[in-house]
C-alpha cells in the first residue's frame, strides 16, 4: 500500500508537478493525498485537480496566531490520513505545531546548498555572492529557518553570463529530480540525515 503524502503550496507547483509525476508510477512506494494551498490562485491547486488529487485553499488570513494555522492545517492533514508531509513552494513558516502534529515527517525543498543562502531569494543571494556552484536541498523541517537535516542535494554550475531567470531555471531542473528522490526514501524509512 502507498504511503499517503500531503503537499503544501503557495505558488506554480512545479516541485508538485514533479511529485505527482513520480507518485503516480506504481511501483512508487508515495501517493499524494492532498495538496493544500494558502493563495488560492496558486497554480499548483489546478495542476492538483487535473491529476484527480483533492486540492484544498487553506488561507492563512483570519487566525488568531501561525499556531492557530497550523492547527488547522493538521486537521486537513489527518482528515485525508497524511503521513508524510512536502512543503513545495509554501510560502509560510511553519511552527512546531505542525511538525509535531506530524510527528516530525515534514520534508522541504529549497533552492541552494544549504546550510548557504536559507530564506527568501536564495538564487539572488547566490548570484550577488557570486558563488560559481549553487543547488537545491531537501531536508527535514525542525523549528529554524531552512536548518532541518539535510537529505538530499544536488549541485549546478553558475554560468558567466546567468541572470537570475536562468539560475533558478537550472536549479529547479535538479529540484525536480532531488525531492522524489527525498519522499522516496523517506517513506521506506531509509533516511540517514545529516545532522549537525
Ligand atoms: C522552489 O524553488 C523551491 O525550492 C522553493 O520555492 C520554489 C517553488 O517552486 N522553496 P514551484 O512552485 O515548485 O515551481
Amino acid at each position: 500500500m502507498k504511503t499517503p503524502v500531503g503537499v503544501l503550496i503557495s505558488g506554480s507547483g512545479t516541485n508538485l508537478a514533479a511529485l505527482l509525476d513520480s507518485t503516480q508510477d506504481p511501483h512508487f512506494p508515495a501517493e499524494i493525498a492532498v495538496v493544500i494551498s494558502n493563495k488560492e490562485a496558486a497554480y499548483g491547486l489546478q495542476r492538483a485537480r487535473e491529476a484527480g488529487v483533492p486540492a484544498v485553499f487553506a488561507s492563512h488570513r483570519g487566525w488568531p496566531s501561525r499556531e492557530a494555522y497550523d492547527a488547522h492545517l493538521v486537521e486537513i492533514l489527518r482528515a485525508h490520513r497524511v503521513e508524510w508531509v512536502c512543503l513545495a513552494g509554501f510560502m509560510r513558516i511553519v511552527t512546531p505545531v505542525l511538525i509535531e502534529g506530524m510527528q516530525g515527517k515534514v520534508l522541504n525543498i529549497h533552492p541552494s546548498l544549504l546550510p548557504a543562502f536559507p530564506g527568501l531569494h536564495a538564487q539572488r543571494q547566490a548570484l550577488e555572492h557570486g558563488v560559481k556552484i549553487a543547488g537545491a536541498t531537501v531536508h527535514l523541517v525542525d523549528a529554524g529557518l531552512d536548518s532541518g537535516p539535510i537529505i538530499e542535494q544536488a549541485s549546478v554550475p553558475v554560468l558567466p553570463d546567468d541572470d537570475l531567470d536562468a539560475l533558478q531555471a537550472r536549479i529547479l531542473t535538479v529540484e525536480h529530480q532531488i525531492y522524489p528522490r527525498a519522499l522516496r526514501r523517506a517513506v521506506l524509512g531509509e533516511l540517514q540525515p545529516t545532522t549537525r
